[in-house]
């Protein structure tokens, strides 16, 4: 081992290494915060005035992020945050964890990774280790990122070391949580791997080393494709399932019991959040480049984006049970968050719906526990909602209730109890009831088809 990947071995092993980690949002302030856990006093970086200010005073902006956790490690002095990426000279590693979303035309957007690392390259110094975390096509790590650190004349591998490893975190997940979710590592040379395996083995229980960084690029887009797929293929099972007149819930349900060879996906009124919708053209985009056409993922983007559509129809179908359009109808939306018990709207398919109800005029209201307001640039409507304070007793008031996020909160009695109609499209509603439309499974049973 070089004389400069031993040193920084042993300030890691020490924890005198000065961590640091770009992008505190669902991804880095969690890391943040384990790293200032391990013991390292780490410094998180952001453009944000916001979250810096808020880490500053010790309060956490992420639910997955105890306040109380935050509040220790800034009073211990582990962890403080700033803009500025002049710190990035003080510290010997460096987490990137920004977005990487699509552009309209479902190309990477490689502007906030590109840009962060340009800064980080202004004060890169020898000794640094520099862990890339954002979810990106195989070959970011060696083709974006490293060239744009060697144009300061430092070698990768020789004078720094470069990894990637990809963040698996689920919001909103109570058992799995950045500790203790095994953490694939891909360095760019062997010392590289084998630093930044040292670096998450202070803070993540399993650490599994893989031979090159695009095969750690690969295995998050595996997953976030696996996911995308079988959605896909459960959505396409569920509009069969509709044509004809079976549960497909039922059907979920019983097929998981198999004890071997299945795994229940569900299906629901689209894709949402920052990873499934968006991943999975990463991979498409970058296999295109080399002459490939991987069929697999456009399919299960097709049918995955059309869901939307589907539980308008679904709308207009329960509507028309009681001689009522869309155009007209108030119609109430539970749930905007992309899923349950989370305050997270990117991508969230409500966006969508609430979009083509109002486009096909309908009066859309929402209520959701966690989003106090949709703003206008969020969804096709182009003006801000602000949450209908609708509670037991205000139920009736509408022609049809969707709910879209199955949050634990809503008062699901009440609803069924009260509304006219409901299009449920999370099988949040158990028990079944004339006047509930699911997505994937016949006409209720009772509803007074129209004379
Ligand atoms: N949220 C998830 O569930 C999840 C799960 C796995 C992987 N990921 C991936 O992790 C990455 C980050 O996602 P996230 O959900 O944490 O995003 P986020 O939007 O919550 O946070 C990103 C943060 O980066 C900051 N930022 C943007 N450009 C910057 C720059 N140049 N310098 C400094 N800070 C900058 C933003 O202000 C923001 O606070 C993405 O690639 C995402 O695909 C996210």
């Amino acid at each position: 081992m070089s004389a400069l990947a031993a040193t920084l071995l042993e300030k890691i092993k020490s924890r005198r290494a000065r961590t640091g980690v770009v992008g505190l949002g669902y991804v880095g302030l969690p890391l943040a915060v384990e790293f200032g856990k391990a013991g390292f006093h780490t410094t998180g970086i952001d453009l944000d005035d916001r979250k810096i200010k808020a880490i500053t005073e010790g309060r956490s902006y992420i639910p997955d992020v105890h306040t109380p956790d935050v509040k220790a490690l800034r009073d211990g002095g582990k962890l403080d945050a700033t803009t500025d990426f002049g710190i990035v000279k003080e510290l010997d590693t460096i987490n990137i964890c920004v977005p990487t979303p699509l552009r309209k035309t479902k190309d990477p957007d490689m502007s906030y990774i590109v840009s962060a690392v340009e800064s980080i390259a202004t004060h890169l110094h020898p000794g640094m280790l520099v862990c890339l975390e954002s979810t990106t096509y195989p070959g970011t790590t060696d083709e974006v990122v490293q060239p744009l650190l060697e144009a300061t004349g430092l070698k990768a591998g020789r004078d720094f070391f470069l990894a990637f490893s990809p963040e698996r975190v689920d919001p909103g997940n109570p058992t799995f949580q950045t500790h203790n979710v095994p953490k694939v590592v891909g360095g760019l040379t062997p010392h590289c791997v084998d630093l930044a395996s040292a670096l998450y083995g202070t803070a993540i229980k399993t650490i599994v080393p893989v031979s090159s960084t695009r095969v750690a690029e690969m295995v998050k887009l595996l997953e976030n494709t696996f996911r995308a797929v079988n959605i896909g293929l459960v959505n396409e099972l569920a509009l069969m399932c509709d044509r004809m007149e079976i549960d497909v819930w039922e059907v979920v349900e019983a097929a998981k019991t198999k004890p071997f060879g299945f795994m229940a996906f569900y299906p629901g009124p689209g894709l949402g959040g920052h990873c499934i919708p968006i991943d999975p053209f990463y991979l498409s985009w970058k296999a295109k480049q080399s002459g490939f056409d991987p069929r697999f993922i456009e399919l299960a983007g097709h049918i995955n984006g059309g869901m939307p559509h589907y539980v308008v129809d679904k709308v207009a179908e329960a509507l028309n049970t009681k001689r009522k359009a869309i155009n007209g109808s108030k119609i109430l939306i539970a749930g905007v968050a992309y899923k349950r018990d989370i305050d997270d709207m990117r991508e969230s398919p409500a966006l969508d719906v609430m979009g083509l109800l109002h486009a096909r005029g309908a009066s859309v209201d929402y209520v959701d526990p966690f989003v106090p307001v949709v703003h206008g640039r969020e969804w096709p409507g182009r003006f801000d909602v602000k949450v209908s304070d609708v509670r037991k007793g205000d139920f009736g008031k509408y022609d049809c209730i969707v709910i879209v996020t199955d949050h634990k909160t809503f008062d699901y009695e009440a609803i069924v109890a009260e509304a006219d109609l409901i299009v449920d499209t999370r099988n949040a509603i158990k028990s079944p009831a004339p006047n509930v439309f699911k997505l994937g499974a016949p006409r209720p049973v009772g509803e007074k088809a129209l004379a």
